[in-house]
């Protein structure tokens, strides 16, 4: 069919792509096609802003290499990771669930070690943080032998990957529940951290007057076939960003219960107070077991970076 009118661009196009043989990807499709056209009827977009917008679509690219990635910055920077979380998990948005954003800096074959140990690998300053987990099914029975990956910023904001002051799998470690599906470790206290700004994320949220951090937080990846991998963070309810998260990541569920302590460590006689203990019980559902492809895979090499912070206006 030839185009008269624009009226007749979408049913146009929309006839086209219903010619894609696998079902799923046809109905995507069909649905992106007909909410991308609506909103530049609804918006009345110009020819400049559709440029603009290929223009910010292309430096997501250019701004992404293999230690940064500026796309899972953007979506999250919309709230779009958090929408497809909580619109999969929690039996299909049902019900509470400890599923959370996998965010960039995750890395596969964290070091194995055992539960109790530390995962602080390179001289790291920070307050003390001795760390209970526990993983159950969805009928309250533990999990053993479930895969638990942990990764944290440091005190300055870095995670490793980020950072060439730190040594390498710093603040990571893979733990292995026991009997009681349970895990522990020591390590710092984690603190919040700036997103990058100097690409079209930054752009964005200085339109919009936001500030670029992220509230602290602990990062989870539990894994055992027979279970949906459990990706999730446990948030600090005391950071001051705990309501403005730059990417949107806090659930009510996900406030963790990080309780000061400003006596002496009887266990711990070398940790000097303030430290902290944090204790969570995570839901895992059943499910296919899968790793998630890491969002970048190299090492930051060099100077420590400088990412600057933006005032919420
Ligand atoms: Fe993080």
């Amino acid at each position: 069919m030839i185009i008269e009118s624009e009226k007749d661009v979408t049913p146009v196009v929309l006839g086209e792509y219903e010619r894609i043989k696998n079902p799923r990807l046809r109905e995507i499709m069909a649905a992106f096609i007909r909410h991308l056209h609506a909103f530049a009827r609804e918006v009345k977009l110009t020819e400049e802003e559709f440029q603009a917008a290929i223009g910010y679509i292309v430096a997501l690219g250019q701004h992404t290499n293999e230690t940064h990635n500026e796309a899972v910055l953007m979506s999250g920077s919309l709230g779009f990771p958090t929408l497809i979380c909580l619109l999969n998990n929690g039996n299909r948005g049902q019900t509470e669930t400890d599923a959370n954003l996998l965010g960039p800096f995750w890395r596969l074959d964290s070091p194995r070690t055992k539960n109790g140990d530390s995962i602080v690998r390179s001289p790291t300053p920070g307050d003390g943080l001795f760390v209970d987990a526990w993983f159950k099914d969805t009928n309250g029975k533990p999990i053993e032998g479930a895969e638990v990956d942990i990764w944290q910023s440091s005190t300055e904001g870095f995670y490793e990957n980020q950072d060439p002051v730190q040594a390498d799998m710093n603040l990571r470690g893979k733990f292995i529940t026991d009997k009681d599906g349970h895990i522990s470790f020591r390590s710092i206290k984690p603190a919040g951290y700036p997103i990058p700004i100097d690409g079209p994320v930054g752009d964005l949220l200085r339109a919009a007057g936001r500030h670029n951090m992220r509230p602290s937080h602990l990062h989870f990846l539990a894994y055992k076939p027979g279970f949906k991998t459990l990706i999730s963070q446990i948030y600090d309810p005391n950071d001051k960003n705990i309501e403005t998260d730059v990417q949107f990541g806090v659930t009510h569920h996900l406030i963790g219960n990080y309780v000061r302590h400003d006596e002496a460590s009887t266990a711990s006689p070398d940790v000097k107070p303030p430290w902290y203990t944090l204790q969570h019980t995570f839901v895992m559902e059943g499910g296919t077991a899968r790793l998630p492809r890491p969002p970048i895979t190299g090492k930051a090499e060099g100077e420590r970076p400088e990412i600057p912070h933006l005032e919420r206006v």
